[in-house]
């Protein structure tokens, strides 16, 4: 059974409980990061502690706890859990009180809540065979550069990509692709231009995203930030996704129709191989 992390807590996981009254709960007036584990460590800790920190000072949502407490919280949870590679979820609430869709009185302590998740990142089915996508409308609110537990609109996305045999969604806003489901995506052009919307309030700005981005450029390869339409991703040569926990997989079909000759494409497989070394070198 695994130890989990509740409001200054190290506690066996079915010992953990929230109240029914908690405001993430109710109204998903909470935030969140997820951070890859690998070899033991974590990813990127740093980028994703600086992320909670923009989510949190966008919510106007208070954590009482510097970086390095957190990140002990996140080490202490890996030693206990023995976790070799997986992922750290992590959940700050605005706390607890009766239901007001004002916010709590000033002083109201946040719920924290950290779990750990054992995944195989690198040796994944999906990094092999690539993933089939569907497109739909986004239809999320104003404010998806912030890392929110409002995620029912991903969800509903998600579950109709699977129905529909698919294994995930890309959402499409005024004709350009902002991102999946929970992830970041990417097209590969016939002249190897590899292009991804930029950032704005449309999308999350992923940490795995901004990694590739620079590990790109210093493979002298040409990267393009801005939107891109489902007509070129039809034209496109390759096509992938990028997360925390996934790193980069292939898209090898959108919307039934094959992208390129419909296999992993090879920039997109070395650039999932750059992106392990690095993450096996910082984490070694
Ligand atoms: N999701 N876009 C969305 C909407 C996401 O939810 C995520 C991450 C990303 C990629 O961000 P990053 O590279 O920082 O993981 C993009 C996480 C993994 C999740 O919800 O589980």
């Amino acid at each position: 059974m695994r130890t989990v992390y509740l409001n200054g807590e190290f506690i066996a996981e079915n010992e953990a409980k929230i109240s029914v009254f908690d405001r993430g709960f109710t109204f998903a007036d909470a935030i969140y990061e997820v951070t890859a584990v690998l070899q033991g460590k974590l990813l990127d800790f740093d980028l994703h502690v600086a992320r909670l920190r923009r989510s949190l000072g966008e919510m106007a949502l208070a954590l009482p706890l510097s970086d390095d407490e957190l990140l002990a919280i996140h080490q202490t949870l890996l030693s206990r859990n023995a976790l070799q590679e997986g992922l750290v979820y992590l959940q700050v609430s605005r706390g607890v009180e009766d239901r007001n869709f004002a916010f709590p009185a000033e002083g109201t302590p946040p719920t924290l809540v950290l779990y750990t998740q054992a995944k195989n990142i690198i040796a994944s089915p999906l990094a092999q065979q690539g993933m089939k996508i569907i497109s739909l409308p986004d239809l999320r609110w104003g404010r998806c550069d912030i890392k929110t537990t409002q995620l029912l609109y991903a969800c509903l996305a998600k579950e109709q990509a699977r129905q529909r045999g698919a294994d995930d969604a890309w959402l499409v806003k005024e004709g350009l692709i902002t991102e999946g489901t929970s992830n970041n995506a990417f097209i590969v052009t016939a002249d190897g231009a590899v292009v991804t919307r930029e950032l704005s309030r449309l999308l999350l700005p992923g940490i795995t995203r901004s990694t590739l981005i620079t590990l790109i450029h210093q493979q002298g390869l040409r990267i393009e930030e801005r939107g891109f339409t489902l007509d070129e991703v039809k034209h496109a040569a390759e096509a992938f996704i990028s997360s925390s926990t996934s790193f980069v997989y292939p898209v090898v079909n959108v919307d039934g129709q094959p992208v390129g000759d419909g296999q992993p494409g090879q920039l997109t497989q070395r650039i999932r191989q750059f992106y392990i070394d690095r993450a096996l070198a910082v984490t070694a």
